[in-house]
């Protein structure tokens, strides 16, 4: 249902939105469903760091000396990057002091969440020192660092102008060449400013008679050393990525705009810049801003940015994570979006936005331009024009920049779309690196935390992007607040409230086949068929220097080159079930790839299809209902992805005639046994409670889908578009309630038909648009009439059904189950399930 509104949800947003390039494409063309699911339970291989502190969200990589360094609240730590669980830490704590707290307190601000020092930014000084500042209970303070002692030190600078007082601020920060490049909300009051300190010439933007910055939220700094093989003489530039309130659109005042419209935007400063010497005095002379565009009016928020190839400014690109616009604070989508480094030079080469008084908006600047060109660097050419810094620039030039510091085009992303569009998910930062494969061709591999702590690990294709996994991270939900990757580790760290964690960058044996290799698409792996492995390319590439096997991979198709191996893996074992006629039977197989589609062959050759003589296919078998000798033979299990196939479980099933069985047997309709008006009584009574829960369930739906579904700890996915868009698909997704003593309950079920009690397993209806009707009442009469009767009345209830996995031969089952109970149970657990699985799939 919900599926269906998304659309039409978009395409009413569509139509209202604001002019600009024409971004927008199906949405669902975007999406990508992650091909495998890791829940906490299933991580192997990962390292963790937890301290007595909190809030470990600033993290520095020292790669040459394989030390991890973080900051967080009231601590910082040095850890060993190799393993940052060794237990070989080295810990700084810098509190607070309990009156700088208490003061914090008086002055109205949360003694337990803000009232503490959070370190925020942490750096390398120098060759012998580090650089941190934390908040220190809205007093912020900064520390030379000596690494190697890893102490604090005796005295402390003046945090102001570097760190935020508020923890909950956006703050980003460099040092390049000994000068603090920052840009949060400063002091008591909050002001948005992109700073320069530690420096000789201390530089902000400027605030009259306009705010450069309005309420900007700062995400993500770098710095690009455009000058190094540059032609002209250019100047390196720090870029900065925030989001701000956008005071070009509508009508507003020059300085405030009534506007409450957020936008993303990047800006820019030259790292040479000194200032003006009397406009602009200590302001920054290079300053410009450009908004920012992925799926506009949709996805306008900032959460992360990375750069990636920075050192080398031709190259250099973006991604960037965007969240809905806080109109749709309910609601939970992402979107990335990759920016290339020469869209966003040109657009700060193009023209400038001015404010007209006239007509009292923003428009585009179609005046002169005076020479040297406003915010531009200094350059080889205009030094010799006499111009050595930007103190010598004409006061016309600096005029024009207090006045324009946006400009007129938006920064659009590479494709002109955004790659990725993903519903349910809450980015809230990201970072990537190039992996160059052994074949030659480089892929961009992207690595996105989620606010309730999973990991999406991500390559982008020429057609999009291909999320190879979603790994949970962290058992307690909790915001993923800062990623960063060492190369020479192989590894992920992961920055959270709670700790910190260490991730392989690949696990390429987790893929048993060479298909399984290939579908997986990762970038680091690829099958050898030499030792019939799934390798880690890097290793690969080193060792058969000498050999020169061919590693199989596809990356871009994630299909092809495994024709000639036989590397399938070893065939499943055959499993072989025998029940009686009537019984109904699952035959499990889980598809381990949430891309793959469930395909089953009976004796080798016929498909089967949902809902034909007895059969369901679902996500996690094969349900055969009311089984017939006819239902004899050979069953295969295959899973269908990007155009492969490869057999997942066999098994042959045997039916058996019926022997007469002792306990009365089960009527075949409900009212049998009722008298005839009794019985229409009990239609009208169950037609009515069903439309009843029909609306019930109806409006359930809508909160629920307001509320945004909570997943549960494993994500199902459906069984991929073709089911989604034929509406009609059946998603079995079986609950099983647990059987006190026993564990599996597929698996053990051979030879005639055992007396250790039964299953019951529910079906979600037939496809029904709304979650159907929970059965009627049942006339108390049959509960005691046997429980063996249950199971086949409830076979027939409307929209759902409860199945019997395990029929006793007699009908009195000698386990400890009770029908009653297990139904009940299975009700109780299907309402919060059903609900939030079938959001799951269609779901914004
Ligand atoms: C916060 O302030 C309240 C009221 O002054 C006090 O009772 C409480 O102990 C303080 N909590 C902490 C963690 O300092
Ligand atoms: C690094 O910076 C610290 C703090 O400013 C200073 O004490 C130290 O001498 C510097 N070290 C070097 C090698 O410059
Ligand atoms: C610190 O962690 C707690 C959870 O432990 C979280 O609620 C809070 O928002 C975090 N604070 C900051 C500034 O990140
Ligand atoms: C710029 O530098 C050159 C050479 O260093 C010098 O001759 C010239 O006077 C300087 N110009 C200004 C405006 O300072
Ligand atoms: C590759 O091999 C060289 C020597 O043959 C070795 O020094 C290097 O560490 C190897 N690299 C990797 C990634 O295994
Ligand atoms: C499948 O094979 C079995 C025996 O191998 C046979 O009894 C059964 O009828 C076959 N089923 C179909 C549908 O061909």
């Amino acid at each position: 249902m919900w599926g269906r509104l998304w659309p039409l949800l978009l395409s009413i947003l569509t139509a209202t939105a604001v002019p600009g390039p024409s971004l927008r494409r199906p949405s669902r063309e975007l999406d990508a469903t992650p091909r495998m699911t890791i829940p906490y339970e299933e991580l192997s291989g990962t390292r963790h760091f937890e301290g007595q502190a909190q809030n470990y969200s600033t993290l520095l990589l020292e790669e040459a000396s394989a030390r991890l360094l973080v900051g967080a609240r009231g601590a910082l730590f040095s850890l060993s990057a190799n393993d940052i669980g060794d237990g070989a830490h080295k810990e700084i704590h810098w509190e607070a002091s309990p009156e700088m707290q208490s003061k914090c307190h008086q002055k109205g601000k949360n003694n337990q969440t803000e009232c503490f020092n959070h370190v925020r930014f942490l750096q390398r000084l120098n060759s012998t020192h580090l650089y941190a500042c934390g908040t220190h209970a809205f007093q912020p303070l900064c520390a030379a660092i000596d690494a190697e002692a890893f102490t604090l030190p005796t005295s402390f600078e003046e945090g102001k102008e570097k760190c935020p007082y508020d923890p909950a601020r956006g703050f980003t920060g460099l040092i390049i060449d000994g000068g603090l490049y920052t840009a949060t909300r400063y002091e008591f009051r909050s002001i948005p400013d992109i700073r320069r300190s530690r420096h000789p010439h201390s530089l902000r933007t400027e605030e009259t008679p306009m705010h450069w910055l309005n309420d900007a939220e700062f995400v993500f700094s770098v710095l690009v050393r455009e000058s190094k093989a540059s032609a002209v003489g250019d100047d390196d530039k720090v870029y900065y990525f925030f989001t701000e309130r956008a005071t070009e659109e509508g009508s507003g005042s020059f300085t405030q705009s009534r506007s409450s419209h957020r936008v993303a935007r990047v800006a820019r400063v030259c790292k040479g810049d000194l200032g003006g010497k009397k406009i602009l005095q200590k302001k920054w002379t290079s300053f410009l801003k450009a908004r920012l565009i992925c799926h506009i009016p949709l996805y306008e928020t900032l959460r992360g940015v990375c750069s990636l190839d920075a050192e080398t400014s031709s190259r250099t690109h973006f991604y960037a994570a965007f969240t809905l616009s806080t109109q749709w604070k309910t609601l939970e989508a992402s979107a990335i979006c990759r920016y290339d480094l020469a869209e966003i030079q040109a657009v700060f080469a193009g023209p400038y936005m001015e404010y007209q008084d006239g007509s009292r908006r923003w428009g585009r600047y179609e005046g002169g331009v005076p020479e040297p060109r406003p915010g531009s660097c200094i350059t080889d050419s205009l030094r010799s024009q006499g111009y050595n810094s930007s103190q010598d620039l004409p006061s016309l030039v600096l005029d024009f920049v207090k006045l324009h510091p946006l400009m007129a085009r938006p920064v659009v992303p590479t494709r002109g779309r955004p790659l990725l569009l993903k519903r349910n998910v809450r980015y809230t930062h990201l970072t990537g690196t190039p992996v160059t494969t052994p074949a030659g061709p480089t892929y961009d591999l992207l690595f996105l935390g989620t606010a309730d702590g999973w990991i999406h690990k991500a390559v982008v294709l020429g057609s999009g992007m291909h999320i190879i996994e979603e790994t949970q991270v962290f058992r307690e939900p909790q915001s993923v607040e800062n990623l960063v990757i060492s190369l020479m580790q192989h590894s992920l760290y992961v920055g959270a409230p709670s700790g910190v964690i260490q991730l392989p960058l690949s696990s390429c044996s987790r893929y048993r086949s060479c298909y399984d290799c290939i579908l997986a698409r990762d970038p680091y792996c690829g099958w050898d068929p030499g030792t019939h492995a799934c390798m880690a390319a890097t290793t690969i590439a080193n060792r058969s220097q000498g050999s020169r096997t061919a590693l199989i991979q596809d990356i871009e198709r994630g299909n092809r080159g495994c024709e000639s191996s036989r590397d399938t893996g070893p065939p499943p074992p055959l499993k072989t079930r025998s029940v009686l006629r009537g019984d109904d039977v699952l035959l499990p197989c889980d598809q381990p790839s949430n891309l793959a589609r469930a395909l089953w062959l009976l004796n080798g050759s016929m498909g089967l299809s949902d809902g034909q003589s007895g059969y369901r296919v679902g996500v996690d078998g094969l349900l055969v209902t009311d089984a017939q000798p006819e239902h004899s033979g050979n069953y295969g299990c295959y899973a269908e992805e990007n155009g492969l196939r490869t057999l997942l479980a066999s098994y042959s099933l045997v039916v058996r005639p019926a022997t007469p069985a002792p306990a009365p047997k089960a009527p075949d309709t409900p009212g049998a046994q009722l008298a005839p008006d009794v019985r229409l009584l009990y239609v009208l009574a169950i037609a009515a409670l069903g439309g009843l829960c029909l609306i019930l369930a109806s409006s359930l739906l809508y909160v629920a889908c307001l509320r945004e579904g909570r997943r549960g700890r494993r994500r199902k996915y459906s069984l991929g578009r073709a089911s989604r868009a034929g509406g009609s698909a059946v998603q079995l997704q079986t609950v099983s309630g647990q059987c006190p003593g026993e564990e599996d309950e597929g698996d053990e079920e051979e030879g005639a038909g055992g007396l250790e009690g039964s299953c019951l397993q529910i079906i979600p209806g037939e496809g029904a648009p709304a979650p159907p009707p929970p059965p009627p009442p049942l006339p108390p009469a049959e509960l005691t009439n046997g429980l063996v009767a249950l199971p086949s009345r409830l076979r027939r209830m409307n929209g759902n059904s409860y199945v019997l996995l395990r029929q006793s031969n007699n009908g009195v089952p000698a386990g400890p189950c009770s029908f009653a109970e297990e139904l009940s149970r299975i009700l109780e657990k299907r309402k919060h399930t059903q609900l939030v699985e079938q959001l799951d799939e269609s779901s914004v």
